[in-house]
């Protein structure tokens, strides 16, 4: 079954950079099953047409069209994926709390100039209990793997599955999930996934804020304190600028400036190597400080990086 929902009509004029043509009204097209879109995807690819790929779980917001812009700029054909993953939510977190708003999430793709939303149910995507999990070990223990032990996995599996949908494309992640963009990452190259892994910008409220799906779950009193997030990030990179090389003084200036935020609780602060996200002595090259704050109904997390001169 696939459904349609009109784009804004005054949107797409003018030639997109990959030489599709966006005048008028144009539609995008909601597709539940794999073999449709499969089918879809693969008779594009069998006339030459690039994909991209924008993997997400609905509720979108303007971080989530950056991602479709990206896409849109680059492709030739873009789908999103609008699934909420059972697998990578833990006993007692917000799977059932989980904001869900399909119908303006696909006018919202449409808008954005996607050509295809892929909407499965949680029975086409896993008719019964899946019994086959892909994990990625080191760059997935530290940080969230310490705080949510089974997400990691249940992220790697379903993005996994994703993509043997999908097949070979560009996918688009945003930085605001840099673990998340690290391990997938760190997935494709070791399992040779024919995908482009293409990491995006945060983007912030006017405020600081990172954009989340889950922003809409903090209370008045929460929504005030949690730019603390993004200011505690400045005084970590403002250290590391001003010489600090060590891990832990880093960590307990983000802490200080997350002591503005009673409402919420500090899971980690952390400086780490961007990649590895392990720190391997002194801090150098590309560093990345990353927060996870949990207030009543939403855990927050946040990241800035910083690149350190070489000598
Ligand atoms: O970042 C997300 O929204 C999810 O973790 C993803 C990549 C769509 C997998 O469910």
């Amino acid at each position: 079954k696939a459904w349609a929902f009109w784009r804004p009509f005054s949107l797409f004029f003018g030639r997109s950079p990959a030489g599709r043509e966006r005048v008028g009204t144009t539609l995008v097209e909601l597709i539940e099953t794999i073999a449709d879109l499969r089918a879809r995807l693969d008779a594009d690819r069998a006339v030459g047409r690039s994909i991209g790929f924008v993997p997400t779980m609905g509720c979108l917001h303007d971080g989530h069209v950056s991602l479709i812009d990206a896409a849109v700029a680059a492709n030739d054909r873009v789908v999103t994926s609008i699934f909420v993953n059972p697998l990578q939510f833990a006993e007692g977190e917000d799977l059932h709390d989980y904001p869900r708003s399909l119908e303006a999430d696909a006018a919202r793709c449409g808008s954005a100039g996607a050509d295809l939303v892929f909407a499965p149910s949680v029975d086409e995507m896993y008719p019964r209990a899946i019994d086959t999990v892909v994990t990625v070990s080191a760059v997935a223990a530290p940080l969230e793997g310490r705080y949510r032990p089974t997400h990691f996995a249940g992220v790697t599996t379903v993005v996994a599955k994703l993509f043997s949908i999908v097949g070979p494309c560009r996918a688009y992640f945003g930085a605001k999930d840099w673990q998340q963009v690290a391990v997938v990452t760190r997935m494709v190259e070791d399992l040779s996934i024919p995908v482009e892994v293409v990491s995006c910008p945060i983007v912030r409220e006017p405020d600081g804020l990172a954009m989340s799906s889950r922003n809409i779950n903090l209370s008045v009193e929460e929504r005030r304190q949690a730019p603390a997030l993004r200011r505690a990030l400045d005084a970590g990179v403002a250290l590391v600028e001003a010489g600090e090389r060590a891990a832990p003084p880093i960590e307990v200036a983000m802490r200080a400036v997350l002591s503005e935020v009673p409402l919420g609780e500090v899971d980690y602060a952390a400086a780490v190597q961007a990649d590895t996200l392990a720190v391997d002595g002194p801090l150098h090259d590309d560093v990345r400080l990353l927060l996870a704050v949990r207030f009543s109904k939403a855990r927050l997390i946040d990241n800035d990086g910083v690149q350190i001169p070489g000598i």
